[in-house]
């Protein structure tokens, strides 16, 4: 099967017309299947996708990495552009999100539709709580278990139960897997369970041994020098021929990566494709 995956949204764009938009959006081609995994925050989808030659209006499966505003902004565009549109994600990405910047005012930074939108505009929710393959050889991990010591979902995250605000570690955070002969594609759009706590679980699920490439976000523009050191080591300890960061990674973070990890780190960027 040949894979090619192109970034529709993320912050940045080193290309002339396409946008840079807060958030993330990548089109798999997989053998001869369309999918979209999030889709950024607003319009910048539709702008990038006509650019990039990605139908938007044949896709197999829409998935959703977590229910954060920028991942989820050009969600009901796509579901009305796809009649009965599978849509797999956990089903935690409704409930409420919050960040709160450390002044005690949570800011709602959620899904601005419901389970009944979605399904009002016909589309098919897929909910994926636990590993699933969702097409042959695709896989969605749902609830990614957080094992090691040093990683954390990210500063300042809320959620509403019973009417109280407490700390969201965002159980819904969610990675799609491609297995290939020769290892594993992983895409994330945040990665709030860990970079690496993603990358070991798809290694553990599918019992491969290799990642070829991660892709996406990392969440560590905000990390510690101990967690971005032991990232790094694990990452050294694994077998992992590429990992292109993106979005929530930070400028610092990606450069003490790549100054040991060499041309394996790449900078994703609105309109990279990678192809495997
Ligand atoms: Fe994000
Ligand atoms: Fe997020």
């Amino acid at each position: 099967m040949q894979v090619q995956v192109k970034i529709l949204v993320e912050n940045t764009t080193p290309v002339p017309g396409l946008i840079g938009e807060y958030g993330f959006a990548a089109h798999i081609a997989a053998g001869d299947k369309s999918i979209l995994f999030d889709t950024g925050s607003s319009g910048a989808l539709i702008n990038n996708s006509r650019i990039l030659g990605v139908e938007l209006d044949k896709l197999d499966a829409l998935v959703i990495s977590h229910g954060h505003f920028d991942h989820t902004g050009a969600v009901m565009p796509v579901v009305e552009m796809n009649p009965a549109l599978n849509v797999y994600a956990h089903s935690g990405i409704f409930k409420p999100h919050y960040v709160d910047h450390g002044v005690g005012n949570p800011v709602p930074i959620g899904t601005s539709f419901s389970l009944k939108d979605l399904q009002k505009k016909g589309a098919v929710f897929q909910e994926v709580n636990s590993f699933t393959e969702i097409i042959p050889s695709i896989y969605l991990t749902g609830g990614i278990p957080r094992t090691n010591n040093f990683e954390d979902a990210g500063f300042g995250f809320q959620t509403e139960v019973n009417g109280k605000i407490v700390a969201d570690n965002i159980p819904d955070d969610s990675a799609l897997v491609i297995r290939l002969p020769e290892g594993l594609v992983i895409i994330s759009g945040c990665a709030h369970a860990g970079l690496i706590n993603t990358i070991n679980y798809c290694l553990q699920q599918t019992g491969c041994a290799k990642v070829l490439a991660y892709i996406g976000g990392t969440h560590l523009a905000m990390a510690s020098e101990e967690r971005i050191q032991k990232t790094i080591q694990a990452l050294q300890d694994l077998s992992i021929d590429s990992i292109a960061v993106a979005h929530c990674t930070g400028f610092v973070p990606a450069a003490k990566m790549q100054q040991v990890l060499g041309s394996k780190l790449i900078k994703a960027e609105t309109g990279m494709v990678f192809n495997y």
